[in-house]
C-alpha cells in the first residue's frame, strides 16, 4: 500500500481537511505531553507555505458521542498557535453552519482547528451522513493521524472515500515508510524486543515478527508466561495460565524457523508490588514461592545488550519491567541504552516504550519513535490499517 502524499497534490487555495491525532494527555486541563502536536507540524507548515486553507480535525479522549467540555480541543489550539507562531482559528463545532462559515472565512495559508470530532456519535460509527458533511467542506483530504489509522471512523476512513483525492500527510508517510521498510526489507541482523505486561496483547505481533526477525528478545511481565511454559517456577509473578499453550506454540514456531528467542535468565524480585518493596536479584531457577519478578536482572541485561549490539535493525515495543518504579527500571534502561548505541535503524513502536525511552533521556538517539500506540501495534501485526487503506494509491489518482 503506497498512498499518495501531500507532496503529490496541488493544494494552493484549496480547502484541505487534515485529520490529525491531537489525542494528547491532559493533566488538570493542561497538555502534559505535546509530542503529537509537534509531530503534525511539518504537514501543517508545509500546507501553510503552499497557501492551502488548512482545516484541522481530531479526536481527544473518548467522549461517547456527546460534547464534553473537559475534552475540548481548545487547549490544543493554544499550544498549536504557540508552536506554529501564528494564529489558529478555533470553531466550537466541527459540522453545521458555524463550521461551514469558519471554513468559508479562511484565506489562503490560514489554519482552522475544529472541535473534537468525537462529540458526534456518528464519528466512531463511521456514519456516511456525517462524513458527507465534512466532505462538503473538503477539496483535498489529508490523513496525518497515524495514531488513529487503525480506527475506521468517519474522519479517518469514511470521509477519505467520499472525496476525489485522499493523501497521506508527512507524519503518516514517515511512520509507514520507516516501519514498512524495517518489516519488508530490513538490514540484518534484525532484532525485535517485545515486552509489556501480557502475552495476550502481543501474540499476533510476536507471530508476525518471528517470520521476519533474526532474534526475538522477550521481557516484561509477559516473559513470565514463556518461562512458566518452559517449566520454571514463577512464585507469585504475573502469569497468564490461559496463554501457556500459545506461549509453547510460539516457542516451537521459533525453533522450527531457527530463530533465536531470548528469555530472562535472572530477575529482580520483590514480595510486594510497591516502589518501596525490598528487592533482590535471583536466577530464574531461584524464585521463592512468595516472590514476584518485576524486572529483568543484570545477567539478562548483559545478555540482551550483547544480542542487540550488532543489530542493523531494531524494533522495540514494551518495557522490560515495571519501569515506572525506580527499583524495577534498570532492565528497561539498559535495553534503551543498548538500542541507542546501535549503528542502524532503531524503531520504538509506541505506547509505554516511548515513555521509557523518554525517561532514559534517549529519545533523540532513536531513528523513529512512533506516535501510534494501538496503531503501531496493529501495523507490526501486519494488519491493514483502515485509515491508510482508504487513501488514494500512487498511480490511482
Ligand atoms: C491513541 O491514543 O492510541 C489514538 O489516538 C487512538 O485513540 P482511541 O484508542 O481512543 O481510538
Amino acid at each position: 500500500m503506497d498512498p499518495l502524499t501531500v507532496l503529490d497534490v496541488d493544494v494552493r487555495g484549496k480547502r484541505v481537511f487534515v485529520r490529525v491525532d491531537f489525542n494528547v494527555p491532559l493533566y488538570a486541563g493542561s497538555i502534559s505531553d505535546d509530542t503529537r502536536i509537534r509531530a503534525a507540524l511539518p504537514t501543517i507548515r508545509y500546507l501553510v507555505e503552499q497557501g492551502a486553507r488548512v482545516i484541522l480535525a481530531s479526536h481527544l479522549g473518548r467522549p461517547k458521542g456527546e460534547p464534553d467540555p473537559a475534552l475540548s480541543l481548545s487547549p490544543v489550539r493554544d499550544r498549536l498557535a504557540e508552536l506554529l507562531g501564528r494564529d489558529v482559528a478555533f470553531c466550537l463545532e466541527s459540522i453545521g453552519e458555524e463550521a461551514v462559515m469558519a471554513v468559508a472565512a479562511l484565506a489562503d495559508g490560514d489554519v482552522l482547528l475544529l472541535e473534537n470530532v468525537r462529540f458526534h456519535r456518528g464519528e466512531e460509527k463511521n456514519d456516511p451522513t456525517l462524513a458527507a458533511q465534512w466532505a462538503r467542506m473538503t477539496d483535498v483530504y489529508v490523513n496525518d493521524a497515524f495514531g488513529a489509522a487503525h480506527r475506521a471512523h468517519a474522519t479517518t476512513e469514511g470521509l477519505a472515500r467520499l472525496v476525489p483525492v485522499a493523501v497521506a500527510g508527512l507524519l503518516m508517510e514517515r511512520e509507514l515508510s520507516v516501519m514498512g521498510a524495517a518489516l519488508e526489507d530490513p538490514h540484518r541482523p534484525f532484532v525485535a524486543i517485545i515486552g509489556g505486561a501480557k502475552v495476550s496483547d502481543k501474540i499476533k505481533v510476536i507471530e508476525h515478527l518471528l517470520a521476519k526477525v533474526d532474534r526475538l528478545l522477550i521481557g516484561g511481565g509477559m516473559a513470565n508466561t514463556f518461562l512458566l511454559a518452559q517449566g520454571h517456577d514463577l512464585g507469585k509473578s504475573l502469569v497468564e495460565p490461559d496463554q501457556l499453550e500459545i506461549a509453547r506454540a510460539l516457542l516451537a514456531l521459533a525453533r522450527q524457523a531457527h530463530k533465536e528467542v531470548l528469555l530472562p535468565v535472572d530477575v529482580v524480585l520483590a514480595s510486594r508490588f510497591a516502589a518501596d518493596a525490598t528487592v533482590r536479584v535471583a536466577p530464574i531457577t531461584g524464585i521463592g514461592a512468595e516472590e514476584m519478578a518485576l524486572d529483568i536482572g543484570p545477567a539478562s541485561q548483559a545478555l540482551y545488550a550483547a544480542a542487540i549490539a550488532d543489530a542493523r535493525t531494531v524494533i522495540w515495543n514494551g518495557p522490560m519491567g515495571v519501569f515506572e518504579m525506580p527499583a524495577f527500571a534498570a532492565g528497561t534502561a539498559a535495553v534503551a541504552q543498548a538500542v541507542a548505541d546501535v549503528a542502524g535503524t532503531t524503531i520504538i513502536g509506541g505506547g509505554d516504550s516511548v515513555a521509557a525511552i523518554e525517561q532514559a533521556g534517549l529519545a533523540d538517539r532513536m531513528t523513529h519513535i512512533s506516535t501510534g500506540g494501538g496503531a503501531s501495534l496493529e501495523f507490526l501485526e501486519g494488519r491493514a490499517l483502515p485509515g491508510v487503506e482508504a487513501l488514494t494509491k500512487k498511480g490511482e489518482a
